[in-house]
């Protein structure tokens, strides 16, 4: 059964704990329920908000609306051969004990994406990445309820479009469709995807290379170097590592011959933001209560009571800064409300 809840605070519901309400709040955790929410939010013209785990959402302000967010559970096996196994995973289950889940039962393919904050039904519409693997690569359909008529949609690998950090559901569809389930095949020999950053290294603190050690090896990386949204309010990485044509990228390489960067074919090489955000003197300041992580310049952090505005008005001077030594327009990862 659904409950409404009035003039509800948000500080619990956001990583960056702006201390935000919304006029109403409700959870729903089946798709009857969701669709009673949804018919709420049309009888009384509603503005209709669908929030995941909250850690890729920056709120500037109260929402004058409804806030709605999935608790529909569930890891459902609907196929399996001697090869992967296909399950069908409710939208509000914890991203994370999803992928640990996985790595228990010997299934692999998203071992890489341990830790990351945030739910399954919120990892398609950013396609979440890490480590080489981007979340794409073993999504096979997403179920939606369409707002506007209430129709249940099946969207295929192909027809979510995804890109880096980017799917159908942020661009054509933002706002249009609710996720209740999410589709995965996961393999059931593993396949390791070991070529990142400091993976590797990190696994040599291991005498066997296996899917629990892959999980623990990712989560130490990362919480060396990312901030825990208990500590510090954060939504992960702020802006997404910016892509420039290969012949911007040499006359960057002749100024500054360290520079990072990653081919990404068709001529266009991706730079890491975190190494453009560091160089431009950022790295470790803070502008009132907002911050740059000491570990992590691509991290931004709430310092203690900061508003989201602080954390924006922080992030539009790091573009500044960025695009005027680099001539590069950092674009926000996280979304702005
Ligand atoms: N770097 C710096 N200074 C910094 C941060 C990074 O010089 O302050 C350099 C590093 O030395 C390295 C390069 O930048 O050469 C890349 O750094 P890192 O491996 O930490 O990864 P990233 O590109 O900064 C991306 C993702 C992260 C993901 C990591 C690991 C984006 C926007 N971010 O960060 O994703 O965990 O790779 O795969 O693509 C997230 O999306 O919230 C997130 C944390």
């Amino acid at each position: 059964m659904i409950e409404i809840k009035e003039n509800f605070s948000l500080k619990k519901y956001n990583t960056f704990s702006f201390d935000v309400k919304c006029s109403y709040f409700s959870t729903f955790s089946k798709v009857d329920e969701l669709k009673e929410l949804i018919i709420i939010h049309i009888n009384n013209k509603y503005p209709l908000m669908v929030l995941g785990g909250g850690s890729n959402i920056l709120f500037t302000t109260d929402f004058e609306g409804l806030i709605i967010q999935s608790i529909i559970k569930g890891v459902e096996i609907i196929s399996e051969t001697n090869e992967y196994v296909d399950v069908r995973v409710g939208s509000g289950e914890n991203w994370d004990e999803f992928v640990g889940y996985c790595v228990q039962h010997d299934w692999s393919g998203i071992e890489n994406l341990s830790l990351i904050p945030g739910f399954v039904g919120t990892c398609p519409i950013q396609n979440i990445g890490a480590y080489g693997v981007e979340v794409k690569d073993t999504i096979t359909k997403v179920e939606t309820i369409e707002i506007d008529s209430l129709n249940d949609f099946v969207f295929s690998n192909a027809e979510c479009n995804f890109g880096y950090r980017d799917s159908i559901f942020k661009k054509e569809l933002k706002g249009k469709h609710v996720i209740t389930y999410v589709y995965f095949r996961l393999k059931k020999k593993s396949e390791f995807v070991l070529n990142y950053g400091n993976l590797n290294e990190e696994l040599q603190k291991y005498n066997l290379i296996n899917l629990k050690n892959i999980r623990q090896a990712v989560i130490d990386i990362r919480n060396s170097k990312l901030p825990k949204p208990e500590d510090f309010g954060n939504a992960g990485s702020f802006f997404k590592n910016p892509e420039v044509k290969a012949v911007k990228f040499d006359e960057l390489k002749r100024n500054y011959p360290t520079i990072p960067s990653y081919p990404q074919g068709n001529s266009r090489v991706k730079v890491p933001a975190g190494w453009l955000i560091e160089q431009a003197g950022w790295k470790g300041k803070n502008i009132g209560n907002a911050g740059v992580h000491s570990k992590q310049a691509l991290v931004l952090i709430n310092l203690g009571n900061a508003t989201g505005n602080e954390v924006l008005n922080l992030a539009k001077e790091i573009q500044n800064s960025v695009n005027q030594k680099f001539g590069i327009q950092l674009e926000m990862e996280v979304n702005v409300v």
